[in-house]
C-alpha cells in the first residue's frame, strides 16, 4: 500500500461519506441545476446551495449568494485578479505567491497595464506586514498574499495584514489554497474581500471543485460569461451574485462531494483538524531535524507552520529523493519548485527546488514514521556511512529538476 504524503498538492483520501454521497448522486439525482422545474433539477439546485450556505459557515461569510463556484483555486485568483485590476492600477503581493498568482500578475505587468511590488519573506519563508505597509501607495487597488506558503508550510499573518489593507482603503485578495479547511479563516475578522480556495486539497473533495468568496466591498468584472439559467432575457450577464460569476453548467458532482466533505469538516471542527495535523507535522520534523544531513525549511515554530514540510538531503537531488523514495518505498512526496519558483529563490533552494512532503488529515501517523525512516537511511547512506549509494547525487541529475 502506498504512503500518500503529498496532500498540498490534493489530499487523499476523502471522508467516506464522500465517496458514498458521489455514488449515491450518480445513481439518484444528475439533473442539471436551475435549468429546468422538473424534481431532479431543483434537487441538483439544493445541492449547490447547501454547499454554498456551509462553505460561508466555515469562512464566515453572511450571504451564501457571495460564494463563487470556481474550477479550482487558480480559477478563483485569475477570477479575482483579472475582474478587479484596470491599467494603471498598483499591485502589493509577495515573492511567496504560487504562480497562480504570480503568472497573472507577471503578464498584466509585462503588458504594462499595472504596477506590480513583491515584498520580500524572511529566510523561514514569512512576510513582515510592515514591508506590505511600506509597499502601499495611492495607486494601490489590490494586495493578493497567500496564507500559507506551500514551498515552506509558513503561515502569514493575514488578520494584521488585511486591518492594515482595509485602513488603507484597497481589496485585500487571500490565496487560501493550502489553509482553506485547514487552518480556522473569518473572512470579516481578517478583512479579507476576495477569498480564493480549492475544494480538492484540505477541504477534502474533489479535483475540479474550487471557489471565490467575494465581499461587498468589491465589483468583480466577469471573466466568464453565458448561461445561467436565470434572467436569460438579459442580453448581458446579470449583475446579482452568483450569477454574474458564474456560467454554465456547474459541477454538480464534485460539488456534491464537497457538500459532504465541508460538512465533515464542520461537525470536527477546523481547530481540531489543526490540532491533529500540526502533531502529524511535529512528528514529521522532530525525526527529520535530528539528522546532521536533513535540511529541514520553514518555520522554527509548529504554531506558525500548516502541514507542509520541506527538505533536502545534504549532496542530493530532490528529485532523485522523491524518485527513489516512491520506487523503494512506495512514499509518495512532491520533489521541484512546487510552481512557487520565487519562494524557492527566497529559502536559496532555486532552481533544484524541495523534497516536499505533505500530511493530510486522514495519515497514518506509521506512515510519517515510515518517511523519516527512510529519509534518515538515504542521507546515512549519502554521508558514506553504509558505502552506498542509491540515490544520485545532485550533479549526475540535473535533468531530473520537476516543477
Ligand atoms: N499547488 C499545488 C501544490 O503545491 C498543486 O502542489
Amino acid at each position: 500500500m502506498a504512503v500518500y504524503l503529498d496532500n498540498a498538492a490534493t489530499s487523499f483520501p476523502k471522508p467516506p461519506r464522500v465517496y458514498e454521497r458521489l455514488r449515491g448522486y450518480l445513481e439518484r439525482f444528475g439533473g442539471c441545476p436551475g435549468r429546468g422545474s422538473y424534481r431532479m433539477a431543483k434537487e441538483a439546485e439544493a445541492v449547490l446551495e447547501e454547499t454554498r450556505a456551509l462553505l460561508a459557515e466555515l469562512f464566515g461569510v453572511k450571504e451564501p449568494r457571495r460564494i463563487i463556484f470556481t474550477l479550482n483555486a487558480t480559477d478563483a485568483l485569475n477570477m479575482a485578479i483579472k475582474g478587479s485590476l484596470r491599467p494603471g492600477d498598483h499591485v502589493v503581493t509577495t515573492v511567496l505567491e504560487h504562480n497562480s498568482v504570480a503568472r497573472p500578475l507577471n503578464r498584466l505587468e509585462r503588458k504594462g497595464l499595472i504596477q506590480v511590488t513583491r515584498v520580500a519573506a524572511s529566510s523561514e519563508g514569512f512576510i513582515d506586514p510592515a514591508d506590505i505597509q511600506r509597499a502601499l501607495s495611492a495607486r494601490t487597488k489590490l494586495v493578493a498574499v497567500l496564507h500559507a506558503s506551500n514551498v515552506t508550510g509558513s503561515l502569514q499573518p493575514v488578520a494584521q495584514i488585511g486591518r492594515m489593507v482595509r485602513e488603507h482603503g484597497a481589496v485585500f485578495l487571500v490565496d487560501a489554497a493550502q489553509t482553506a479547511g485547514a487552518v480556522p479563516i473569518d473572512v470579516e475578522d481578517a478583512c479579507i474581500d476576495l477569498l480564493a480556495f480549492p475544494g480538492h486539497k484540505a477541504l477534502l473533495g474533489l479535483p475540479g471543485t474550487g471557489g471565490l468568496c467575494v465581499g461587498p466591498r468589491t465589483q468583480l468584472t466577469p471573466w466568464r460569461e453565458g448561461g445561467t439559467g436565470v434572467l436569460s432575457e438579459l442580453p448581458l450577464q446579470p449583475e446579482a451574485l452568483p450569477y454574474s460569476l458564474e456560467a454554465g453548467s456547474p459541477n454538480t458532482l464534485g460539488l456534491a462531494g464537497l457538500r459532504e466533505s465541508v460538512q465533515f469538516i464542520l461537525q470536527y471542527g477546523v481547530a481540531w483538524i489543526r490540532a491533529h495535523e500540526l502533531s502529524l507535522t511535529k512528528r514529521l520534523l522532530d525525526g527529520l531535524r535530528a539528522h546532521e544531513h536533513i535540511t529541514v525549511y520553514g518555520p522554527s515554530s509548529l504554531e506558525h507552520r500548516i502541514a507542509v514540510v520541506s527538505v533536502n538531503i545534504a549532496g542530493c537531488s530532490p528529485a532523485a529523493v522523491a524518485e527513489w523514495l516512491d520506487r523503494t518505498h512506495g512514499i509518495a512526496v512532491r520533489a521541484g519548485l512546487h510552481c512557487a519558483p520565487c519562494a524557492h529563490q527566497a529559502i536559496g533552494t532555486f532552481p533544484e527546488g524541495t523534497v516536499r512532503i505533505s500530511p493530510g488529515y486522514f495519515t497514518p501517523p506509521g506512515e510519517i514514521d515510515r518517511c523519516v525512516e527512510a529519509l534518515r537511511d538515504a542521507a546515512d547512506e549519502l554521508a558514506g556511512h553504509t558505502g552506498r549509494r542509491a540515490i544520485p547525487s545532485s550533479q549526475a541529475t540535473a535533468e531530473g529538476v520537476a516543477g
